[in-house]
């Protein structure tokens, strides 16, 4: 990749999007920025904001041929767009499941798919999924989310080692908590089911949903994780998954050492 990329970010009218954006033009990148809506991004001759809900796959096609007409092609796509869904398995709808696994895996796969015909032709390209620590563990409640986002770093990591022989580059970014809208003004609530309750307020300290929209997510700024993704993409660093946030390696770590626990359960596990 070089100084000035063509960079493109889906979700970014607001929170990481809108702040990988920024950043990107600040670097001097020219930035296709895709929002379903109301955006406050600034005007700019390297920025080319266009819209993009990531379910419809047609769109996503679009969307890089405007891209390629406007700037010429596509070196670094941020598959960003995403949310949460809070609700037990048992309390999510069909409609509420269907929704997230189409956004937030299905999205990613569309986009994903419209951008590798040219990267793959021109033998150069990186992709960047964003993810999370709840790809690594789950937290109950959070279940439908943490299912899409395994869901989109099973394809993900396979997609790396398809595409890397190409030329394509590929990385998961999985985030801590970051502070934007995703946990408050953005989240989903399931109907709640009594049963749950107890649950609930262990977890939040109240069993009350949906909470507040308003309100900080609190954790890393979307600034300062735009940043480490930015100066990521600029090294040639070939890691798959790219931890970001403050809380995110201690995340990351202690869902490992469960899972690790529970494999070591069985005398056939290797010793180390
Ligand atoms: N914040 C965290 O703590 C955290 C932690 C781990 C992972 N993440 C992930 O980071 C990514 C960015 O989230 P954020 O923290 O920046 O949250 P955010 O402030 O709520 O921003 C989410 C963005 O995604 C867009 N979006 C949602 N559904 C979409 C759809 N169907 N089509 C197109 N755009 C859609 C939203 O667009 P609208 O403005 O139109 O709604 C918005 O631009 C998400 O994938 C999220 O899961 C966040």
């Amino acid at each position: 990749m070089s100084d000035s990329d063509v960079w493109l970010v889906t979700g970014a009218s607001r929170g990481l999007g809108r702040a990988i954006v920024l950043a990107a033009l600040d670097a001097g990148h020219r930035v296709v920025a895709t929002v379903r809506g109301a955006h406050d991004l600034p005007a700019h001759p390297r920025l080319l904001v266009t819209t993009l809900d990531v379910r419809d796959r047609d769109r996503a096609v679009a969307v890089v041929a405007e891209a390629t007409a406007a700037f010429g092609g596509v070196d670094v796509l941020v598959s960003n767009a995403g949310y949460g869904l809070i609700g037990a398995a048992e309390e999510v709808s069909e409609d509420e499941a269907r929704a997230i696994v189409d956004t937030n895996l299905l999205g990613a796969l569309w986009i994903t798919q419209a951008v590798l015909p040219a990267m793959r032709e021109r033998g150069a390209g990186h992709v960047v999924h964003v993810s999370t620590v709840g790809a690594v563990g789950t937290m109950p409640t959070l279940g439908l989310y943490n299912a899409s986002k395994w869901g989109l770093e099973g394809f993900a990591e396979a997609l790396a080692a398809e595409v890397a022989d190409l030329g394509v580059r590929v990385t998961i970014a999985e985030l801590g908590a970051l502070d934007t809208e995703w946990g408050t003004g953005s989240m989903r609530f399931a109907t709640p089911l009594r049963a749950y309750d107890a649950l609930r307020e262990r977890l939040f300290g109240t069993s009350d949903v949906p909470w507040p929209a308003e309100g900080t997510g609190g954790g890393t700024s979307p600034a300062d994780a735009a940043a480490v993704l930015l100066a990521h993409v600029a090294t040639p660093d070939h890691r798959l998954r790219v931890l970001v946030g403050d809380d995110a390696p201690a995340q990351a770590h202690a869902a490992m050492r469960i899972r690790l626990a529970d494999y070591a359960r069985d005398a056939r596990w290797p010793a180390d």
